[in-house]
């Protein structure tokens, strides 16, 4: 097997972090790395936020779901979904005016070119993953940075069509570090052929007979089996219940022409 797969094949997420910064050097490569990501129409609609500010660590650490590991992590690349730049563009250079006298409509971005822009983050963002890994440096993404709209926005100065999309938490693996890999589910329930395969119930149970050997009979949600819990605790979670919250707020201001 070539080293690229290999590479892939042992990525983990890393959350615990060697006590180093990560090197100038480093850090160029995997921006480079990232801004060299496919991108739909060369358009780059997209913002790499680099954080290395204690403070700023610390403060994100508490606004995505209190994940304390975040604040050791080297630097946080935090990647922003961004059509603010084109449209800043278009506004100098007349294209309002232009549509108007030529019968075209003209208006904010659209849900289209958010679907696109975070696309396009997702995809720089992974990048930056292989990139980091094949220099020795872990990663974990974040999620929850998708929450507190308001929050981030004022944190990180956003403006109007900018979305964080996922934060990386990056540092160099910890001397002696033993990498646990998690199990995926088997490829006949993910890749289809041709079409979409929708799964009966039973190719549904033998598809999660893994995941409900693991659970726990005792339970804080009083679930009965891991279905039950993992609703509880994943999906209609706190954390998830905010990020819906956030996101909608984030739509009503893109949709807000
Ligand atoms: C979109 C996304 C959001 C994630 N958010 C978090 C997070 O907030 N906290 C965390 O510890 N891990 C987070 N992860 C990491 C996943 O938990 C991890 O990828 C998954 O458990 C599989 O483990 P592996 O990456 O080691 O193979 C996230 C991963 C993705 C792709």
């Amino acid at each position: 097997m070539n080293e690229t797969v290999e590479l892939l094949k042992n990525r983990c997420s890393l959350r615990k972090y060697a006590d180093k910064e990560i090197s100038r050097e480093h850090l160029d490569i995997i921006l480079e790395m990232a801004m060299r990501a496919p991108t739909a129409g060369n358009m780059m609609p997209y913002s790499i936020i680099v954080v290395k500010d204690e403070l700023m660590k610390d403060k994100l650490s508490r606004t995505c779901d209190n994940q304390p590991f975040i604040r050791n992590a080297s630097v946080l690349l935090i990647f922003v979904a961004d059509y603010q730049k084109w449209y800043d563009y278009y506004q100098i250079n007349d294209v309002k005016k232009f549509c108007y006298e030529n019968g075209r409509s003209f208006a904010g971005p659209s849900s289209a070119q958010l679907f696109l822009a975070l696309e396009d983050a997702l995809i720089a963002s992974e990048n930056a993953v292989i990139a980091s890994e094949s220099l020795g440096i872990g990663s974990c993404y974040i999620g929850d940075i998708m929450e507190n709209y308001e929050t981030h926005k004022e944190l990180l100065n956003l403006p109007k069509y900018a979305f964080p999309v996922a934060m990386l938490c990056l540092g160099y693996y910890p001397e002696g570090y033993k990498k646990t890999k998690r199990d995926r589910f088997d490829e006949k329930y993910i890749v289809f052929s041709e079409r979409y395969q929708k799964l009966n119930n039973e190719e549904i149970i033998t598809m999660f007979a893994d995941l409900d050997k693991r659970f726990p009979e005792k339970n804080s949600y009083n679930a009965k089996n891991f279905a039950q819990l993992h609703y509880a605790y994943k999906t209609n979670s706190d954390f998830s219940n905010e990020m819906e919250r956030s996101i909608n707020e984030v739509l009503k201001v893109w949709n807000d022409k």
